[in-house]
């Protein structure tokens, strides 16, 4: 896979330069845009090393050393849309369809309670077939089986009565990436019809109902710049969520972006230490993505700020076939079995697991 080694990054700023960029980042939490961009583009291997170093300490000091995790329920992998990077998306005639029935997700759920998951996350394409009244039924039946849970839903942009009436049958959180702030660059991911305006819409429709939200976006997706990553940390710092996912973007080799670099463990790293900095309180996980550009992907996302991981409670008979991106990770420690592991992965850089919700402190505003 190639990957865009020099991504994003040139006209190195010099140490002192950066520095100062990141105390006051720490300080005031926020930059404005041209300062984001210098410190994006000009970034070094020291700096990010200070960084790092910041941003747990600020980790740390309101998470401790725990880690969230959340159970991933991929329930479907059918989808209406067509977004250019994305493995499952419509026009994609290879990819191997599957729908999970009520009882699968429910023994999902149940398994994962066991394992002592307390968050639930259903992530899916955005199918139709799980109609209001279905959706609505799966979640008051988990919320009823699994009260001392929160149940996550990740399945895309829908109308505010969607959104408000899942949220009246429990679901608590809902994760929707804005993907990219700027409108063009957005255009150049999807398909005629999807807007980063109305994606922006959804998030903000999700927030005054009461949800706690995550957003995100991917980092080095084709054609983007430092100053849309710019924009991406205005916008967060605007949203103020309470939690932030990104990841590299990673080609599918069924999709128009195939041949398209991959996106740096470097720069998402880089980015994860400053939204750290940015909003102290924020859940930010170390996603699968990650963990599939860097074996030690996951350990370095929580080095650089991370305190969430999210592994995969789906069946195993579905869980090769969803596939966002080429490699993607589904076995070893990324399945929620091997959770034992992963403590043990997480023992040895000095955090350990919680079992509980997790819910986010980032909740003053
Ligand atoms: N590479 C990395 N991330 C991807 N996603 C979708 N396709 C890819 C890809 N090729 C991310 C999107 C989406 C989330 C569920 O997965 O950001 O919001």
């Amino acid at each position: 896979m190639k990957t865009n080694n020099s991504e994003n990054r040139d006209r190195n700023i010099p140490f002192s330069k950066g520095k100062e960029l990141i105390d006051r980042l720490a300080q005031e939490h926020s930059l404005t845009r041209e300062e984001w961009t210098a410190l994006i583009r000009g970034r070094t291997p020291e700096l990010a090393e200070y960084l790092f170093e910041k941003a747990r300490a600020v980790r740390i000091r309101h998470y401790g050393h725990d880690i969230y995790i959340r159970g991933l329920i991929e329930f479907t992998n059918y989808c209406r849309n067509d977004c250019y990077y994305c493995g499952i998306r419509k026009s994609n005639r290879n990819a191997v369809r599957y729908r999970l029935t009520k009882e699968q997700i429910l023994s999902c759920c149940s398994k994962g309670y066991r394992l002592g998951f307390r968050t639930f996350v259903l992530q899916g394409g955005e199918d139709g077939w799980y109609t209001p009244e279905r959706m609505t039924d799966i979640i008051a039946e988990i919320h009823a089986s699994w009260p001392d849970c929160a149940i996550t839903l990740s399945i895309g942009e829908l109308s505010r009565a969607e959104y408000l009436q899942y949220f009246e049958a429990g679901a608590d959180r809902f994760l929707l990436r804005h993907e990219t702030f700027d409108a063009d660059h957005y255009s150049r991911l999807h398909p005629p019809g999807l807007t980063a305006a109305h994606r922006q819409k959804c998030l903000w429709n999700l927030k005054e109902i009461g949800y706690q939200v995550g957003t995100g976006f991917m980092v080095g997706s084709p054609y983007q710049t430092a100053e849309n990553l710019a924009d991406d940390m205005l916008f967060l710092r605007k949203l103020n969520p309470h939690m932030v996912g990104i990841g590299p973007f990673i080609p599918h080799h069924d999709t128009p972006f195939a041949g398209k670099p991959a996106g740096t463990a470097e720069l998402t790293l880089f980015m994860l230490g400053l939204i750290r900095l940015m909003i102290p309180r924020v859940l930010l996980p170390a996603t699968t993505a990650l963990g599939t550009i860097l074996p030690d992907g996951r350990e370095r996302g929580i080095l650089a700020g991370a305190n969430v991981v999210m592994p995969n409670l789906s069946p195993e008979q579905v869980r090769g076939n969803y596939l966002l991106y080429d490699n993607k990770l589904c076995t070893g420690d990324e399945a929620a079995e091997s959770l034992q592991s992963l403590s043990r992965r997480m023992e040895a850089i000095g955090y350990r697991i919680a079992v509980s919700r997790g819910d986010s402190l980032n909740t003053d505003f």
